[in-house]
């Protein structure tokens, strides 16, 4: 169920739009800031909530990999895995951040701080390799920085 405050954030939202549908990026986003994830559940309730179906909802959170549609970690970290960054580093990277948190592409670390992400091209490439944790974006990463990097995400 969509909490009274969430319903009112989405009101706000929607106001801006023509269709309530138009604001459906927006509600997820909301939900996802106070739950860290975009459950089934909370599809179904969105969708009513914006008179839409609950698959054309997941449809179109299907298309923005922003939106966490499986339960994530404290932090989510996104690492760039497209054609820049493979040149200028994304494999050493990915490896040691693999070593480092025990976790794989797509998992979360057992003590549920970390979920690990493949993402497309984040916009950087002219400082790739890249990756981004929650809302901030690291460039021209060298491995040997990850602990200081990641040592600020509790
Ligand atoms: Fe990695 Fe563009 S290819 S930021």
């Amino acid at each position: 169920m969509l909490s009274k405050e969430e319903m009112q954030e989405i009101e706000v939202e929607a106001a801006r739009y023509e269709t309530r549908q138009a604001a459906a990026i927006d509600a997820m986003r909301i939900v996802q800031d106070r739950r860290g994830w975009v459950s089934d559940e909370a599809v179904r309730d969105l969708a009513g909530f914006l008179d839409m179906s609950p698959a054309e909802l997941d449809g179109v959170a299907s298309f923005y990999n922003q939106i966490f549609r499986r339960q994530v970690g404290r932090h989510v970290i996104q690492v760039c895995d497209s054609v820049s960054c493979w040149l200028m580093g994304y494999e050493p990277l990915r490896e040691r951040l693999i070593r480092m948190l025990g976790a794989g592409m797509g998992e979360t670390t057992a003590d549920g701080r970390f979920t690990l992400l493949p993402v497309v091209c984040l916009g950087a490439c002219d400082r790739a390799p890249v990756m981004l944790v929650d809302e901030d974006l690291h460039t021209n990463i060298d491995p040997d920085q990850l602990d200081t990097i990641l040592d600020k995400y509790r």
